[in-house]
């Protein structure tokens, strides 16, 4: 089978984010768009015709999930990933961070502390403040151009009221895939410390050659009770506005604790289009993803390769895993407006700005090489023209 992802696809007039609210986002209409983290790829189409089907029912009342689409997460974490799920474990939700916000609200209490490491997608702050949790910073720090946990900074914040952990995993938007001993030693500390784990591995099927996506839960039967998994196949297969994740909780009495909050909010998942499509890209989906994977990995190099040839100005480190690419803008100017400006007033780019992923994101922009690579090579020309 052969799939075009050299295609372009016109997503304008589509009510798509990333195409047509540019002027909502930017001030400005007519910029190449490399900025929110979804595909400018078709789905594989197993999904779409798993899609054209629901639609040819043409009722849209509430679905159930079946067996099937359980028996879909458990052979595709098995396969991918190594790891065994039991069915049990699986509370469906709209959305990660649906499934992160009823987490917060289930396991901690106004005021208590919660973690993330920055650079780190932006909700994972949002979430905490407004959900009245105490947010604590902890910096990835860079060590020989590869950003890293600092554990030992990690520590000396926790206190009585930590009471959780967000992991990122892989990291958005930095492309750490972080390593089976790294996970260890944060695992530890957070057991010792009563500090519940949410890992969200929304990205972890997009991983380059050379690493691999360790599963938190995958540690140890200690840390796979002392987590909670948001895994999405949206990011993977170009789905993310469907909206549906699998939240993984082992523990028994966490998962009846979660759940009482789902049932409190109303929001488990029965939209018919994302659990047909679910189940449609875990079953069927395997030989797209192993094409996109390539593709997406032929385009960071060429990203990385244009970046430290034509512009070294800039400092880009080749992601581990995600399709984002993390550029380092500091040596070109030190004012956040000026490289903005040229950007989307010269450039006539839209990427997403560094300071948004919080401490460590000043100057750093992140952009989304999930797209055809002639519109990555346009990408990079204006921006090589401007800078
Ligand atoms: C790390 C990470 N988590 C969660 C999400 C959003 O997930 P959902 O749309 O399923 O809530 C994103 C989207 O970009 C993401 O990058």
């Amino acid at each position: 089978m052969n799939y075009d992802f050299d295609k372009i696809l016109n997503r304008k007039n589509t009510n798509c984010l990333k195409w047509d609210f540019l002027k909502e986002r930017f001030g400005a209409d007519n910029l190449l768009p490399l900025w929110i983290a979804d595909m400018d790829f078709r789905a594989p189409e197993p999904v779409l015709s798993a899609i054209r089907k629901t639609a040819g029912q043409g009722t849209f009342g509430y679905s159930g999930r079946p067996q099937a689409f359980y028996s879909s997460i458990i052979s595709w974490m098995k396969k991918r990933h190594g790891v065994k799920i039991d069915p049990e474990w699986i509370v469906v939700v709209p959305g990660v961070l649906a499934g992160m916000c009823t987490a917060i609200r289930a396991f901690t209490k106004p005021g208590d502390k919660i973690i993330i490491q920055t650079p780190v997608y932006p909700p994972f702050s949002s979430i905490v403040t407004t959900n009245n949790r105490k947010l604590v910073i902890n910096r990835l720090k860079i060590r020989n151009g590869r950003c890293e946990m600092d554990l030992a900074a990690l520590e000396k914040q926790i206190d009585k009221r930590t009471k959780m952990l967000f992991l990122c995993s892989p990291d958005n938007p930095v492309g750490r895939v972080w390593e089976k001993q790294e996970l260890e030693k944060l695992s530890r500390i957070c057991l010792k410390n009563n500090i519940l784990v949410i890992s969200d591995e929304i990205h972890s099927d997009i991983i380059f050659k050379g690493h691999k996506h360790v599963p938190f839960l995958s540690l140890s039967a200690e840390t796979a009770k002392n987590s909670i998994t948001c895994l999405s196949p949206g990011k993977t297969f170009s789905l993310a506005g469907l909206y549906i994740s699998a939240i993984i909780i082992p523990d028994a009495k966490l998962r009846k604790e979660f759940y009482r909050e789902v049932e409190a909010a109303k929001i488990e998942a029965s939209e018919p289009f994302a659990i047909t499509a679910f189940e449609a890209a875990y079953s069927h989906g395997e030989k797209w993803l192993e094409a996109a994977l390539e593709y997406l990995e032929k385009n960071a190099d060429f990203l990385v390769d244009f970046v430290s040839k034509r512009m070294p100005a800039l400092e880009v480190i080749k992601p581990e895993g995600t399709f984002l690419a993390w550029i380092n803008f500091n040596k070109v100017s030190k004012n956040p407006d000026t490289i903005r400006n040229l950007l989307v007033k010269k450039a006539k780019v839209a990427l997403m700005t560094g300071s948004n992923f919080g401490p460590g994101g000043d100057g750093y922009y992140r952009l989304n090489f999930a797209c055809p690579r002639s519109i990555l090579k346009t990408c990079l020309e204006r921006i090589e023209k401007v800078f």
